[in-house]
């Protein structure tokens, strides 16, 4: 079995629930405290073996490609007058042996042509992907949790789930599963945001997944689903067939930082866990 080293950023949504912070600047640069989101997610890869991020970006994406690059003047600023503590910071934004690819997405098309988006680079690699929007605390990272629960299957694809309230499966693709009572069940079907009436099950699927090479195929046949746009869940659900496929209960307290309700969860929660007083 490959291991998996690569990791896909899909960061090329127009963060439209945030307005107008987002309207010159992408959603995953908001900080929760004083790092932004996909500075969390680049971390949770790396401490899980990966070590190729990819991003798919897209207009207005800049910052992204400029926050992981080196600031020569900043570093040569802070040296100089001493602040060694906060060189370190800025000197360790990207961890050692890794590599950033940016690619772009020429249209926000969906979450699916974004991940088809990084075929090229991808190849015949299994990968994962991970949307900085869900931000999740965990001991041991969510990414890690999934790829040992693929080795410990054999391989085949893994999604992370989460249980939900059934008000909420519309806002989720929502699986069904063979057995239920198991933390990492295989997965039987996959919907993308049901009615509650019609919702499989609530083990909601939440922005973590480990991919074998052949969902590409899958991606690449598919026409537009829900809201218009190329769904991944639809890619999952076609590849059913051929890739054996699990859900994975992990371990983590998960924040959906693309709401703003999660957000702030996200903010009071971190800023606890550093010291700050919330009033
Ligand atoms: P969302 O559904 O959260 O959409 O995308 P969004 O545009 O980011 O935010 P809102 O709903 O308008 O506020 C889920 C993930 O898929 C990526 C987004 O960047 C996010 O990580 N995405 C979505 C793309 O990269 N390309 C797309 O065409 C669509």
């Amino acid at each position: 079995m490959k291991p998996v080293r690569k990791v896909v950023f899909p960061v090329n949504g127009l963060g439209t629930r945030f307005l107008p912070a987002t309207k010159a600047m992408p959603k995953e640069m908001l900080p929760i405290v004083d790092k932004p989101l996909i500075q969390y997610a680049v971390e949770e890869a790396a401490r899980a073996g990966i070590t190729e991020m990819i991003f798919v970006t897209g207009r207005n994406k800049r910052a992204i490609e400029d926050h992981f690059d080196a600031h020569p003047e900043l570093e040569r600023e802070l040296e100089e007058k001493g602040k060694d503590e906060l060189l370190e910071i800025v000197r360790s934004i990207l961890p050692h042996n890794i590599h950033c690819i940016y690619l772009r997405q020429p249209k926000a098309l969906g979450l699916g042509h974004a991940v088809l988006c990084a075929q090229p680079v991808v190849g015949d690699d299994p990968f994962a992907v991970i949307l900085a929007d869900d931000l999740i605390d965990a001991p041991k990272g969510c990414i890690g949790q999934l790829i040992e629960a693929r080795a410990s299957v054999g391989g085949g694809s893994v999604v992370a789930v989460q249980d939900v309230a059934p008000e909420e499966t519309k806002k989720y693709g929502i699986v069904s599963v063979d057995d239920g009572s198991l933390t990492t069940p295989r997965v039987r079907g996959i919907v993308e945001k049901p009615d509650p009436a019609v919702a499989p099950s609530r083990m909601a699927v939440i922005g973590r997944y480990v991919f074998e090479a052949d969902i590409f195929d899958h991606l690449a046949r598919l026409q537009p689903g829900v809201g218009g746009e190329i769904q991944l869940t639809d890619g999952i659900a076609a590849s059913l067939e051929n890739v054996p496929t699990y859900a994975h209960r992990f371990e983590g307290t998960r924040f959906d930082c693309g709401s703003k309700q999660g957000f702030i969860d996200a903010t009071v929660h971190f800023a606890r866990k550093r010291g700050f007083e919330i009033h």
